[in-house]
């Protein structure tokens, strides 16, 4: 059984047969459930892109659990400095490990260090897709038409990535089959509302407005 628990803002947790953290911003983030001290066992941390926001406690978290970095090859390189074991990459290419298959995609928004990117990952026989922080951009057709996600992470916090409109045209774009909102709320700049995404969606794909630290398992199929 697949499991995905939102740890607020872009946190992601992913257990199934591996253990995977995507942009794990927990100390310091606001609407964190909880600390990086209850983390517990990850096997692979995803980073999409170098803003604090992002890059959180990823190098930490690693160097306490021995997870596996895999992010672009500037931040993949900067980890492997500091003793972390990393697998760079780079848009459009794949990293096949543990049985988890990473792909990264376009992002369009900026950073301190390399490329901004999203991720497809392929566990268990999922796809699930992580924007990052994105603006709205027509390579989501193309993300939908190649990868047809079962599960989104969409970005709806408006001014730093896609608001609740455009996000919504993202949802269509990627063809997936339900899409959980992130990036919102966390901070007074990027409020949003959840209820006028979901809306907005309608009958596109399943909106799944999760709370921080609230876990969603995958139906069978
Ligand atoms: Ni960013
Ligand atoms: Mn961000």
């Amino acid at each position: 059984m697949l499991k995905v628990t939102w740890l607020g803002h872009s946190a992601v947790k992913i257990s199934g047969s591996k253990t995977v953290l995507v942009d794990p911003f927990i100390n310091g983030n606001p609407s964190a459930p909880y600390g990086v001290d209850k983390i517990g066992h990850v096997d692979f941390v995803f980073v999409t892109h170098y803003h604090g926001d992002h890059v959180g406690d990823a190098f930490a978290i690693c160097k306490k659990t021995g997870a596996i970095l895999v992010a672009i090859h500037e931040i993949a390189v900067e980890a492997q400095e500091k003793g972390i074991t990393a697998e760079g990459m780079n848009i459009g290419g794949t990293v096949v490990n543990g049985g988890v298959k990473f792909n990264m995609v376009p992002a369009l928004h900026s950073a301190e260090k390399g490329t901004p990117a999203g991720v497809v990952i392929e566990i268990d026989g999922r796809r699930i897709y992580h924007a990052g922080d994105t603006g709205l951009t027509y390579d989501m057709k193309l993300i939908g038409e190649f990868f047809k996600p079962d599960l989104s992470f969409i970005p709806i916090g408006d001014r730093y990535t896609m608001g609740v409109e455009s996000a919504a045209k993202a949802v269509e774009f990627v063809q997936t089959r339900r899409v959980v909102p992130i990036h919102y709320n966390t901070f007074a700049l990027i409020n949003s509302d959840p209820l006028a995404f979901k809306a907005r969606v309608g009958n596109l794909a399943e909106v799944l407005i999760l709370k921080p630290g609230e876990e969603y398992a995958l139906p069978a199929g």
